[in-house]
């Protein structure tokens, strides 16, 4: 055999092999992690070319706890300014999912008719693919075709996943945005990332490897431009990392944390997190709106350490079957109340009209490099939703009105002003392009 076609055999063999292993449905505890460093005999710097973490010692494991903090000390220790990650070990051990979600069959027969967004196992932030389908659909596929379920977690799995107690009392408990679903056959890698929310990500199936570092060190890691949302993402290619494009690296601190089913990691609002999956894998998150002030009033009288499941906290965003669209990953509908009143006084109004609203509506769809302006279709957009907030057509709303807005009305106006998060109908995209 030619050397080319050698490496071409071999190449070939490795993602065979790698794609059994995937595929075969065990916990593959055989890749080490963190990894040990290699030294470089090429002159090229230490982990050049090589997946996140190779490049320089991490600074040890995020800190971990055998039994979750009560509100108060995770407040003040880990989730108040600066945040600090941790791991609570069997954190949600009592969870029925953590039994029952081990297998496809149960979650077939129980949930399978559930809708739920389906994108490709290995992430590609500049072309996601998103597609709505049940979950028996998805079971049916997900191994030969690489998918991966990203989604918000139907209301009717809640009943089997807990609620750590260090969210059962004070703001923790009114702050919760939504819960997601993770589900693959393993072999997943984020790429390196942060988001504008706090985080519970809880494993239920399989293993996890998290790389987690401070939001601080965002200009050493190649970061997309993103000025307009709370989240953001590095160009860097995580399992090859090149370090002659981005030498920084190799100065920027790290912690790493390994979850098995039952374990929990708190990732902070803003803070960088990798992560790679091996096995078949499944995991609920739990994420919140981070808050300034922790009001405790309630810590006395709440008892924290009876189980609670997360059908028996109040979410604001939740899906259930039949619902037309499942909204992820959008912002707390009290923030997008204040963003109203917000706007209506920057522009020294004291009333709050379809001409404010056009203002955020233009802030949000229009690329303010190019210079746009909303067209008169837009304009008439923005008037529509305005008479949903406008309960009787007379023109405009008193800062009172926009104050004592209903919560549905506000999820309403959420969903409409801010770009789509995610294929709303069955037909958004084609099977062919997961
Ligand atoms: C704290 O929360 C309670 C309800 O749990 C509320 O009645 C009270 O006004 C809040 N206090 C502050 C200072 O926001």
């Amino acid at each position: 055999m030619s050397t080319i076609k050698a490496a071409l055999f071999w190449t070939f063999i490795s993602v065979l092999c790698v794609d059994a292993i995937f595929d075969k449905d065990v916990g593959d505890d055989g890749v080490p992690f963190p990894p040990t460093l290699q030294p470089s005999d090429s002159g090229l710097p230490v982990g050049h070319l090589s997946p996140l973490g190779y490049q320089r010692e991490p600074e040890g494991p995020v800190k971990e706890y055998t039994q979750p903090l009560a509100p108060t000390e995770f407040w003040e220790q880990h989730a108040r300014d600066p945040y600090v990650p941790l791991v609570y070990r069997q954190a949600i051990a009592k969870a029925p999912a953590v039994t029952n979600w081990q297998s496809d069959e149960y979650i077939r027969e129980k949930y399978g008719d559930l809708d739920v967004l389906v994108e490709k196992k290995i992430e590609d932030r500049m072309n996601p693919v998103r597609l709505r389908m049940p979950l028996s659909e998805f079971l049916d596929n997900y191994h030969r075709k690489q998918w991966y379920v990203v989604s918000l977690l139907p209301d009717p799995m809640r009943a089997e996943m807990q609620v750590p107690r260090s969210l059962l009392c004070g703001n923790f408990k009114d702050s919760i945005l939504e819960s997601n679903l993770w589900l693959s056959s393993g072999g997943t890698r984020s790429v390196l990332h942060y988001d504008a929310d706090h985080n519970l990500h809880c494993l239920i199936s399989g293993r996890k490897d998290f790389i987690m570092i401070p939001n601080k060190y965002g200009d050493k890691l190649d970061l997309a431009d993103n000025k307009k949302s709370g989240s953001g993402f590095t160009h860097m290619n995580v399992d090859k990392v090149d370090l002659v494009k981005n030498p920084e690296v190799s100065e920027v601190p790290w912690t790493w944390a390994t979850l098995q089913p039952g374990d929990c990691i708190f990732i902070p609002s803003r803070y960088f997190h990798q992560v790679r999956s091996y096995g078949r894998s499944v995991a609920a998150t739990i994420m919140w709106d981070p808050f300034r002030e922790f009001n405790d009033s309630d810590c006395a009288t709440r008892d924290i350490d009876k189980y609670t499941a997360l059908s028996d906290v109040r979410l604001q965003w939740t899906y259930k079957k039949g619902d037309k669209v499942i909204d992820m990953g959008y912002i707390n509908v009290e923030t997008m109340r204040n963003i109203l009143l917000n706007e209506m006084k920057d522009e020294e109004l004291n009333k709050f009209t379809p001409e404010v609203l056009s203002i955020l509506y233009a802030y949000n769809i229009l690329d303010e490099e190019e210079d746009e302006q909303l067209g008169e279709e837009d304009m008439e957009y923005v008037r529509k939703v305005f008479s949903l907030m406008d309960k009787d057509q007379k023109g405009y709303l008193t800062e009172e009105e926009l104050r004592g807005l209903d919560i549905e009305t506000l999820k309403l106006v959420t969903r409409l002003i801010e770009p789509a998060h995610g294929p709303i109908g069955e037909n958004m995209g084609s099977r062919d392009e997961l």
